[in-house]
């Protein structure tokens, strides 16, 4: 009788066990490559630098460590023991997101102002409404928690820790494309068919799941 609750709690926690790989993963890499851009001279390694861009290098190297960082906090927000046992911890970690969310928004969008993202116009498009949205959902979860309307908060929390996995989704979304199909309709300069939905999918759809979800909790 036992058998069937203890199978869903040990398939839970393999499940998150096996997302947490690919999470950490890319946490890293953001983490070392931010470390890396703030540090050293990374001209000759990506175009992502700007040679004599004092300002523009912190803003998106800043962007990549605290983004890295913030990765792997959110998660932990959303364990309702630590929530419950810890409301005091769960507060502080959470104005340490939500401020470092509201940055990396600021980081992604001051670049795309400056220089502009790879791809061009579109891309510039798909990236900037995905930090527009960031933002928003950073100052309105904020706001809501200030207030203490716990419902409005958790629905906004909800929604930038979408955002946040949003990022990890992106590169999820090539590596099974890429794995499946050897990479059709994409191309290096990011501008193929599948790159080009790729600028919007990675988050629109997660967050019109959550809506749903949201409604439903709420009804
Ligand atoms: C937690 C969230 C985020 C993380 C961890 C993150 C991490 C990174 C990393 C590691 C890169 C380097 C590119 C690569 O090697 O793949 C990057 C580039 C970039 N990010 Fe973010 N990012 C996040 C959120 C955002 C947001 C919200 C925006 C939108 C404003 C944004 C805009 C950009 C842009 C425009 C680039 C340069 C793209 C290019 O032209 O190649 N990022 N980010």
């Amino acid at each position: 009788m036992q058998w069937a609750p203890r199978g869903l709690a040990m398939a839970k926690y393999l499940g998150i066990a096996l997302l947490a790989v690919p999470l950490l993963a890319f946490a890293a890499y953001s983490l070392r490559f931010g470390v890396r851009g703030l540090g050293f001279d990374l001209t000759e390694e990506t175009y992502i630098y700007t040679p004599g861009g004092p300002v523009t290098n912190v803003a998106i190297f800043a962007h990549m460590v605290l983004g890295g960082a913030v990765m792997v906090l959110a998660p932990l927000q959303l364990v309702g023991r630590v929530r419950a046992r810890y409301p005091r911890l769960h507060r502080i970690t959470g104005r340490v997101i939500i401020t470092a969310s509201i940055a990396v928004a600021l980081g992604g969008l001051f670049y795309i102002g400056v220089r502009g993202t790879v791809a061009g116009p579109l891309m510039d498009l798909g990236f900037a409404l995905y930090g527009a949205l960031m933002l928003g959902a950073g100052l309105q979860a904020l706001r809501f928690a200030r207030a203490g309307d716990f419902m409005r908060h958790s629905a906004w929390a909800l929604r930038l820790f979408v955002l946040v996995m949003g990022s990890l989704i992106y590169r999820l979304h090539y590596a099974l494309w890429y794995s499946l199909t050897d990479g059709l309709w994409s191309n290096e300069q990011l501008v193929g068919p599948f790159d080009q939905v790729q600028y919007f999918a990675f988050y629109l759809p997660y967050l019109a799941i959550l809506e749903v979800w949201i409604r439903r909790r709420a009804a």
